[in-house]
């Protein structure tokens, strides 16, 4: 029988991805247990997520909350050391980017306990994000690195790693999506029929600054007067702009809600003439469901988003947003492809090449002396 695989979830984003492959491994009777380190805590960033999901409740949450970088990390760090000694499991799971990711696996490293990375591969090569930080390190120390597209290989394979160890499965963030996209859920946003752009924005380069999020903020307000904005603002976003005294010019066509269930926000992806965002992943769902995504970054880890998808990066220019809205509300938008093997059997493959370690079937030469 295959050792214990414990998981690893912290932040909303973590959750959608370890659904589908803790339901495969389920089936393959794999022990498993789950663990939320509390990085998300809110009803709305964390709990929700657990229900429309259909996850088992986390066998352990280390509650660990908010703080500075080094203090989360660390904090994770120091409460996860004790549940890898308790439990002794063969392997530790992490996902995406998170700061979870890269503490749970520093300590998996040190006590010897094998890491499978889901998610893995992904380069912004842009070193002032933070993500960049944890994917690179978790990657490093990883023993077995599930990647969604094949850019994910060829930088890991650049950076070194062996071919054995990767393992291209496919995106299991659209595992979740294809799952469950026929119960999405109007959430019945008080004033809104018709067509409106969805954003959402909280990464730090873009919201910690006052005078960015103003800018952000004055665009906000140009575009709702050509079509209406519903924006669910992250609880860093909405903590920014209250600090900083700023809100909408008009609250009826630039409409802030509160951070969206998982069948809410699907529903309000699919249903949007355009989406603007910051995020990492719901690039990757637009592009599944074919709408045109205008991203505020400079650069992305998900490259295949633009050559394959909807995705277009408008940087932190004000007037491209505007120009690229512009285009798409003309009826010029972005169209694109879904990418090979996302097709929502990517944790089925996890779980197979996990329990083909066992059997023997998996082609993976351990390479600790
Ligand atoms: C984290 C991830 C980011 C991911 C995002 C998705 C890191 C480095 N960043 O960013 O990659 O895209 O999650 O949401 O791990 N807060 C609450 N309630 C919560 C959680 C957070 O109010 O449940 C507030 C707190 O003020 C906190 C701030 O949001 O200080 C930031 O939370 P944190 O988890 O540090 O980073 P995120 O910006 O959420």
């Amino acid at each position: 029988m295959l050792s214990l695989i414990l998981h690893v979830v912290g932040a909303r984003p973590n959750f959608m991805k370890a659904a589908p492959v803790i339901r495969a491994l389920h089936a393959r009777s794999v022990p498993q247990m789950l663990v939320h380190t509390g990085q998300h805590y809110d009803e709305r960033m964390s709990d929700i997520f657990f229900r429309q999901l259909e996850m088992p409740r986390p066998d352990v949450n280390l509650e660990v909350g908010s703080g500075s970088h080094a203090v989360q990390t660390a904090e994770i760090m120091v409460r996860f050391e004790r549940v890898v000694q308790e439990h002794q499991p063969g392997w530790v799971m992490v996902y995406g980017d998170v700061n979870s990711t890269v503490a749970c696996a520093l300590v998996a490293a040190k006590l010897g306990v094998r890491i499978a990375h889901v998610e893995a591969g992904l380069r912004s090569f842009d070193r002032s994000m933070p993500e960049e930080i944890n994917r690179v390190l978790t990657d490093r120390i990883s023993d077995l690195l599930f990647t969604p597209s094949e850019d994910g290989d060829a930088n890991l394979l650049h950076e070194g790693i062996r071919a054995d160890q990767i393992h291209r499965v496919g995106n299991c963030m659209i595992d979740t999506l294809v799952r469950l996209l026929g119960k999405a859920q109007d959430p019945r946003v008080p004033g809104l029929d018709g067509a409106y752009a969805l954003v959402t924005l909280h990464r730090p380069s873009n919201v910690d600054e006052p005078h960015r999020l103003a800018e952000i903020t004055a665009a906000l307000d140009r575009l709702g007067q050509r079509i209406r904005v519903v924006f669910p603002i992250h609880p860093r976003t909405r903590k920014r702009m209250a600090d900083s005294g700023l809100q909408p010019a008009n609250p009826a066509r630039v409409v802030l809600i509160e951070p969206q269930g998982y069948l809410e926000f699907l529903w309000l992806q699919q249903h949007a003439r355009f989406i603007l965002t910051d995020s990492g992943g719901i690039q990757e769902e637009a592009t599944y469901l074919g709408v045109p995504c205008l991203t505020m970054r400079e650069n992305t880890e998900r490259p295949i988003t633009c050559t394959t998808g909807t995705n277009i990066l408008v940087g932190q220019d004000m007037d491209r947003v505007r120009e690229q809205a512009d285009r798409i509300l003309d009826g010029h938008g972005k169209t694109g492809r879904i990418p090979p093997l996302w097709d929502g059997k990517a944790g089925e493959r996890i779980a197979e090449v996990m329990v083909g370690l066992e059997s023997g079937t998996t082609d993976y030469a351990d390479g600790r002396g």
